[in-house]
């Protein structure tokens, strides 16, 4: 049976343990790296410092709640604007691993660039078992590659401390609530954020329609959990698709893009099961995004369970 209480203890003092000098680590205002900021911020104090780089690919809103959740939790750190340096890198690259690639080499060199005046020896990480399995750990195919700042240690000659490593998602909520962090319900966010969720090239234009589409889903589909309509699943987000098919505003041909709504309910990630949600939050949702989102004119919804698709779609 986990303990999170016991947790918490025993991970404060694996991280006095192992980081014997000043530590940095990529805050990416989710539960893992939040709760792996607050637990090292108790061991390291002021030798820690937390480097949140905003992409510019982030969610609605994500920016500001991060600095706010860290700040409440008196955890040193730091907010990195990089907007057009991550769009710069991205310009023409559709693959998706070749995407999760360019954005961690970018953030390894953001990261190595904010962090060497600190001065620190360690990075600490918050890796939960999925990601390093999944990512081709063990005796396991690599299914995709989890952006968790990876290659930093080696470029920066940094020790990694992962007090998380051994803990599933569902462990790792049940310590944010003891800590009292008020992310510890919030729904999974990919490292790469909003970029694997534009399929194809990633533009400025693309994402701001998929963090409108993905602020949409999560208002109705909170508002309807919160109404008693249907629970809260699990994770629910928008993906655009770089397709277009034909359509009519007003009585005017429209050629727009396409958004999937996708929600799915798991434990932790490994495997998932779309989420039936009733026709009417379904209609909600696709008559606001192709209102008010300008060059959406189709909304589908995934119905496929993991395996054998996955999760996110890239
Ligand atoms: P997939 O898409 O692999 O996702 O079925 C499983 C869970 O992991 C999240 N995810 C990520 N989390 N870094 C993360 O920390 C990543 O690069 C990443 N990619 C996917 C995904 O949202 C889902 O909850």
């Amino acid at each position: 049976m986990f303990d999170p209480e016991a947790f918490v203890a025993q991970a404060v003092e694996h991280v006095r343990r192992e980081a014997k000098g000043r530590a940095i680590l990529a805050a990416s205002g989710g539960v893992d790296s939040t709760v792996a900021a607050v637990l090292s911020g108790r061991a390291l104090g002021a030798d820690l410092l937390a480097v949140y780089v905003d992409t510019g690919m982030m969610r609605k809103g994500e920016t500001a709640d991060v600095d706010r959740t860290l700040k409440e939790m008196g955890v040193n750190h730091r907010i990195v604007g990089a907007h057009a340096e991550f769009f710069e890198a991205l310009k023409g690259v559709e693959e998706p691993e070749r995407k999760r690639a360019m954005i961690g080499n970018k953030f390894v060199e953001i990261f190595e660039r904010e962090a060497k005046p600190f001065g620190a020896r360690y990075l600490v990480q918050g890796t939960i078992a999925p990601d390093w399995i999944e990512s081709g750990g063990a005796l396991r195919d690599r299914i995709k590659t989890h952006h968790n700042v990876a290659g930093l240690p080696d470029v920066m000659n940094l020790t990694l401390v992962e007090p998380l490593r051994d803990l599933y998602k569902d462990e790792v909520r049940k310590v944010a609530r003891v800590l009292g962090l008020r992310v510890s319900e919030r729904q999974p966010f990919p490292g790469p954020a909003l970029a694997v969720r534009c399929l194809g090239e990633v533009t400025e234009e693309k994402v701001d329609v998929v963090r409108g589409a993905c602020a949409i889903v999560e208002e109705e589909i909170e508002a309807a959990a919160a109404a008693g309509t249907m629970t809260l699943p699990w994770q629910y987000f928008a993906v655009l698709l770089p397709v277009r098919s034909v359509g009519v505003h007003g009585d005017v041909r429209a050629y727009g893009w396409t958004v999937v709504v996708r929600s799915v309910e798991s434990v932790d990630g490994m495997s998932a099961r779309y989420s039936r949600i009733p026709q009417d939050v379904l209609e909600r949702i696709s008559s606001r995004i192709t209102n008010e989102m300008p060059h959406v004119n189709r909304v589908v919804y995934d119905i496929t369970n993991k395996p054998p698709a996955t999760i996110e779609w890239e």
